[in-house]
């Protein structure tokens, strides 16, 4: 089935197609400025010739009037001229010219007078080669000058003007679609490396990268742009083997512990004390739960792109208040109401990690305060954080060693969880020194 060529044009690679447009347009403007071109210095030869011819008519006619006529008429550039009394007769010639038939008859005389422009006439009929331009002029007592000139030079020239034009502009255009061809192929060669590049990371290791091309064109750009959104591609799934190696990390040690238990109380059950086996293996379970929350709660933000999973106003004093008040130790400052937008589980949890940390933390007392514009500070006195901590302890996973002595110690995702979801709600978070302890400050854009 022969498809259409709309189609066909469409399935041609992109250096055809380009290559061909361009020659095209350049095939349709050579020949259409040969044509002008040719046209313009026709007309501007014929007017040449037409003004001179005029000149030697004009000439002829004042020696007529003049009654000055010789014969024969000379005329230095070959100008044929007859003269025709009123009866028709030609009465003087140049020399070589015919002096029984006018050039023109009567009434082509009387016709190109009235158009008063110059007439074309083939010559060969007179014996004259080729064609002429003809001039007619009335001169006094009825005479006309007729003056002719063969333009077959004129002519050659043109034809071989028209036939260098037409050998040449082909050759040109053959020329141009050849560089084309050869400056797209070059182009076109580094997208063709970027593709068999892109199509090599598929198949081998990662960390690969497109090749990037030495000129600082598009084709770069597209290069160096691909290549920053494969790293960070590389950087997600870093972040995600990573974050999957330690979550297994920290299962290992409660499973193993939940088994020494179990295989120790059932090795020996003699003597075994089941109720505190069972209290070992649920403190270990809960571990495990709350390890399993925190890594929930996570994905969950990653999922979510950095907005909370609600935008509703939140009374964060109630939030503060009944949190605290789970904490019996903890001195309350609240100033109300706070209103703040997102999601007051999410805050709710913030709130809840901070007070876990001070509290597991502190020597005596917790300070919890909330301002009007919306800045809530937890403050306790136990070792606080060293300067130089205070942004890793935000990492995933991250412990200082004092903390993972602790048995009450989570896996390091409380702090981690406290920051993203801050950021989440638009605001930030900021360990101080409160010397002695810690000062945890969450600043949230209050709602008014
Ligand atoms: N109030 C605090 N005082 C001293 N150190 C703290 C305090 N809060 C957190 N830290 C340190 O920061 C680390 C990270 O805290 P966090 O992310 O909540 O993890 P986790 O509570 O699971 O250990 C803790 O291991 C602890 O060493
Ligand atoms: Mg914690």
């Amino acid at each position: 089935m022969a498809d259409s060529p709309l189609l066909w044009w469409r399935r041609q690679g992109l250096r055809f197609r380009l290559t061909m447009a361009a020659a095209a347009v350049l095939a349709l403007a050579l020949a259409l400025s040969a044509s002008v071109l040719l046209s313009v210095l026709d007309r501007a030869l014929m007017d040449t010739v037409d003004e001179s011819v005029g000149q030697q008519a004009q000439a002829v006619r004042v020696a007529a009037d003049a009654g000055t006529l010789t014969s024969p008429i000379t005329t230095h550039d070959g100008t044929v001229v007859q003269v025709i009394d009123a009866q028709g007769r030609i009465t003087h010639v140049t020399y070589g010219a015919d002096r029984l038939v006018p050039l023109l008859d009567a009434r082509a005389r009387a016709k190109v007078l009235r158009d008063g422009r110059a007439t074309q006439l083939d010559g060969r009929p007179y014996a004259l080669p080729g064609f002429l331009r003809v001039v007619v002029l009335s001169a006094d007592r009825g005479q006309t000058v007729v003056a002719a000139r063969p333009i077959n030079e004129i002519r050659t020239s043109l034809g071989t003007a028209g036939r260098v034009l037409l050998v040449g502009t082909p050759a040109l255009v053959v020329l141009l679609a050849v560089a084309s061809w050869i400056m797209i192929g070059r182009t076109l060669h580094p997208i063709a490396a970027l593709r068999k590049g892109a199509a090599d990371i598929t198949h081998t290791a990662r960390s690969r990268r497109l090749p990037v091309p030495q000129s600082r064109d598009e084709v770069h750009s597209l290069a160096t742009t691909l290549n920053g959104m494969l790293a960070r591609l590389e950087e997600a799934e870093q972040r995600q083997r990573a974050l999957v190696s330690d979550a297994a990390h920290e299962l290992r040690s409660p499973l193993a512990s939940i088994r020494l238990q179990l295989e120790v109380a059932l090795g020996h059950p003699e003597g075994q004390d089941w109720q505190e086996t069972a209290e070992g293996v649920l403190e270990d379970a809960m571990r495990l739960s709350r390890l399993a929350e925190d890594l929930l709660a996570l994905a969950r933000l990653d999922e979510r792109g950095g907005v909370p999973a609600r935008n509703e106003p939140v009374d964060l004093d109630e939030v503060v208040r009944q949190i605290a008040d789970r904490y019996g130790e903890a001195r309350l400052t609240v100033c109300d109401p706070v209103v703040v937008r997102g999601d007051a589980l999410d805050l709710n949890r913030v709130l809840t990690n901070l007070m876990d940390n001070a509290v597991r933390h502190t020597t005596s007392k917790v300070e919890v305060a909330l301002t009007a514009d919306g800045v809530l500070t937890v403050t306790d006195d136990g070792p606080g954080i060293p300067e130089q901590d205070r942004e890793r302890v935000f990492n995933r996973f991250t412990r200082l060693d004092s903390g993972r002595s602790r048995d009450e110690g989570g896996a390091g995702l409380g702090l981690a969880i406290v920051r993203e979801t801050v950021r989440a709600h638009g605001g930030t978070v900021a360990l101080e020194d409160a010397s002695p302890g810690l000062r945890v400050v969450v600043r949230l854009p209050v709602s008014r």
